[in-house]
């Protein structure tokens, strides 16, 4: 019974949670993760088999999860699809898998009193202006843009409702932009390192004046595991690294990383409904529970992630090609 249930825990960010599990607690890992296109076995493959048990299913199974969910005490779910790209060309798994997938969960915490922390985005509050002051806060209002968000947004709610109808054991985290190990090449970091590696220009959205809000994915992943032990139930926090910067302020870090200049960027049609910017005040996090992120200097943390695709060439080779012509049929 002391194992925790990690749902999307071979993807990106669910991946660097389980390592930071096995690396900061004697926990045992159970991961659900259907496999999908985003995922990778060999994120968590060197893990210790005494620690990590991968299960191959699908979140919106509710028999699997009924089973699984007896068997826990304690799941973070982050299994998603999380690529707005894709939700612009094909909503219908997002609906699935964010929507019905969250709600099916629900009701398993619900029915075996489980413990469950949500992993959602900033994007539930749409965007602010370049020039805008402000910065999301956890009673900002819900205004999302794109499918993918709309999604997240749904099941937020849905964690809400179970939360005051049901008494369930939930909690809630948005978080900004991730960076790190194991992100997939469809991704705008990775997408521009392995661009960059191949001798192809960084492709930029619109005028690239979009500001997102860069957390490194291991500092997520302390923030999640501090909410899950210390947060309190049916509390949102808001998880941020006060990492702003323009798109192409972090394409023209990485063009220096290479020895290239500006002058190398190639500006291609932007996004439908793009947001512009996001922020985050992560002040509630940082005062209650005492957290704060590791990485506080985004352009070493990125020199680092740069070497980690040099070095691990191997693992997103195969996915690039196959991305790179899905862009290509979007003029991006
Ligand atoms: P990802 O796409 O890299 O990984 C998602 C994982 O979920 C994959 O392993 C995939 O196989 C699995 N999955 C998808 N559908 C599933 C299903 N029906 N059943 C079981 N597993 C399924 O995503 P990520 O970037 O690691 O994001 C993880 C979570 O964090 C998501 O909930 C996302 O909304 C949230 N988030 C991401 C970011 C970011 O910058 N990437 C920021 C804030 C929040
Ligand atoms: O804010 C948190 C969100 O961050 C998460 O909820 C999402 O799961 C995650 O994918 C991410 O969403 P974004 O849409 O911000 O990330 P993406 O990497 O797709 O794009 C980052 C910015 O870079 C965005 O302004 C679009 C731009 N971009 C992206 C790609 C792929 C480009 O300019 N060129 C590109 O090739």
């Amino acid at each position: 019974m002391d194992r925790i249930l990690v749902t999307g825990g071979a993807g990106f960010i669910g991946s660097n949670f389980v390592h930071h599990l096995v690396r900061e607690t004697d926990r045992q890992v159970t991961v659900l993760d259907k496999l999908t296109y985003a995922a990778s076995r060999e994120s968590i493959d060197a893990l210790p088999q005494d620690r990590v048990e991968l299960v191959e299913g699908d979140i919106t199974d509710a028999t699997l999860v009924d089973k699984l969910f007896s068997d826990h005490r304690e799941v973070v779910h982050f299994a998603a699809e999380s690529h707005n790209d894709n939700s612009l060309h094909d909503p219908s798994p997002f609906i699935q898998t964010n929507i019905v997938g969250t709600f099916t969960l629900l009701e398993a915490s619900r029915k075996h009193d489980v413990r469950l922390h949500h992993v959602s985005t900033d994007e539930v509050y749409g965007d602010l202006d370049l020039d805008d002051p402000k910065r999301f806060t956890e009673d900002t209002p819900y205004n999302p843009s794109s499918p993918y968000s709309a999604s997240k947004a749904g099941s937020d709610h849905l964690v809400r409702a179970w939360v005051r109808s049901f008494g369930v054991r939930a909690t809630i985290s948005n978080c900004s932009n991730n960076y790190g190990p194991w992100q997939h090449v469809e991704k705008f970091i990775p997408r521009m390192i392995t661009n960059l590696i191949d001798g192809v220009p960084p492709k930029v959205y619109g005028d690239g004046l979009n500001v997102r809000d860069w957390i490194h994915a291991d500092d997520h992943s302390s923030a999640v595991l501090r909410i899950l032990e210390q947060g309190r139930v049916g509390e949102t926090y808001l998880i941020g690294a006060d990492g702003e910067r323009s798109n192409l302020q972090v394409v023209t870090a990485l063009l220096g990383l290479f020895g290239r200049d500006e002058s190398d960027i190639e500006f291609v049609t932007d996004r439908a409904g793009h947001d512009r910017r996001y922020a985050i005040e992560s002040g509630k996090l940082r005062a209650e529970l005492g957290w704060s992120p590791r990485f506080q200097d985004f352009e070493s943390g990125l020199a680092d992630t740069v070497e980690w695709y040099r070095a691990n060439e191997d693992w997103w080779r195969p996915h690039k090609q196959a991305t790179e012509a899905f862009y290509a049929s979007k003029g991006q």
